[in-house]
């Protein structure tokens, strides 16, 4: 509530066009839950001091989820594009400078180097999603899963702008249950645009838990569907990739073993909340100014309550190194068509091999640069994916995914 209150203002002192709207938010139940679970969540809210009503019947879903919901006043949505313009431009007018295509690599307390030239800094922020910086500590406290999210036309007025998400969980043999989040956007001057995401899984693992990745878009129609009968074409579809905390709280704050380096990460899906949060407590920090939130976000926090799911997504973590001894989904170059990767088996190397739309051959070792396990290939994305800790890498090697930082070293097939 904080962070909204805080863009509120921000976008009001600047005068910031960024199509702004408070709404509600609606929390319903997945199918493989009680209702027990909403009213433990409704009285959480209560404790929190929260504006949320029980509502019987859910606004502008179909009946297929139970009767009941929590409704959550004073949320907001706006154009994240307009609004990161905004910003932009007006710490540019009060002296800040911005530099883009820069890769900051070697960060250390000093400063990192950039583009061949060293930088020096009093305070660096490292917000990348995924640290970059720490090699080991914060990837053994979150986990990358891959999200997907179609959007789909539907007449303007048919529903009002809202967001519903239900109870369940991130899809993994790990941890139960695929949950859902949807909302709407303005599209043109007769429809709206149905937004809905869900269908989660480890990055790099769908095969493990039986759907591919560019199959999960199947289920997420089909879900839709049966909950908005009437919404039209599907206009988007796109996949993304988002860090889970082991306690469901956000990492903000300084990076375990360094005074002056920084890290947000473990976004959890509400990376709008989560990055104004961030610069907010990270201000705070380095202003030394009190802020009881600084504890709570921080990320050597140490939470006993989650010892079961911390094992378990461990456990999965170990399990990666596995795929060493298997592993491979191609035997030879020739079991691609254009346009399909694999990985390959060849003496006790694992090589990622790509096939072009025009019949050319792309290898490079299929050995994630983090910490060595091996890659999959997300024929979704066309990428090549770590099921360790989210690494991806394109079909021709270069790293868009930390935490690792380096490319793929290509690998003559036929040495
Ligand atoms: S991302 Fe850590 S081993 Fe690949």
């Amino acid at each position: 509530m904080k962070a909204i209150e805080w863009i509120a203002n921000t976008v009001k002192q600047h005068s910031i066009d960024y199509r702004f709207k408070r709404v509600n938010g609606y929390l319903f139940l997945h199918s493989s839950d009680t209702k027990e679970t909403l009213e433990k969540e409704y009285a959480a809210t209560k404790r929190a001091g929260l504006a949320t009503e029980m509502l019987s019947g859910i606004p502008g879903i179909n009946g297929e989820d139970g009767k009941w919901c929590i409704k959550f006043s004073d949320q907001a949505q706006f154009h994240i594009l307009l609004y990161l313009k905004g910003l932009a431009d007006a710490f540019i007018k009060l002296g800040g400078t911005i530099y883009t295509q820069t890769k900051a690599e070697n960060i250390t307390k000093h400063g990192a180097s950039a583009n061949g030239f060293t930088i020096t800094a009093q305070h660096i922020v490292v917000a990348t999603n995924t640290p970059v910086n720490d090699w080991v500590t914060m990837h053994t406290k979150q986990w990358p899963y891959r999200t997907y999210v179609i959007t789909a036309k539907i007449p303007k007025g048919k529903l009002p702008y809202a967001m519903w998400w239900d109870t369940g969980n991130h899809e993994s043999k790990w941890v139960s249950q695929p949950y859902h989040y949807v909302r709407l956007a303005e599209f043109d001057e007769k429809h709206d645009l149905l937004i809905s995401g869900g269908e989660d899984h480890r990055t790099g693992q769908a095969d493990d838990e039986g759907i591919k990745e560019e199959d999960r878009y199947t289920g997420l129609i089909e879900w839709t569907k049966k909950r908005f009968p009437f919404i039209e074409n599907i206009v988007y579809k796109w996949s993304g990739q988002v860090m889970e905390p082991i306690d469901s709280m956000a990492y903000i704050g300084k990076n375990p073993g360094d005074d002056n380096i920084y890290i947000v990460t473990g976004d959890s899906g509400n990376g709008m909340t989560h990055g104004t949060l961030g610069g907010i407590i990270i201000t705070d920090i380095i202003m030394e100014r009190d802020n009881p939130w600084i504890k709570i976000y921080s990320p050597s926090r140490i939470t006993s309550k989650t010892t079961g799911d911390y094992s378990k997504e461990v456990g999965n973590m170990v399990l990666q190194y596995g795929d060493w001894f298997t592993g491979a989904d191609i035997k030879t170059p020739e079991d691609l068509k254009p346009g399909e990767g694999g990985i390959m088996s060849s003496g006790f190397r694992k090589i990622a091999v790509y096939c072009d739309e025009e019949s050319n051959l792309h290898t490079c070792t299929a050995v994630c640069p983090h910490l060595g396990a091996v890659l999959q290939w997300n024929a979704d994305e066309k990428t090549f994916d770590c099921p360790m800790h989210g690494s991806r890498f394109t079909t021709e090697g270069k790293v868009i995914n930390g935490p690792a930082t380096s490319d793929l070293k290509k690998v003559n097939i036929k040495e």
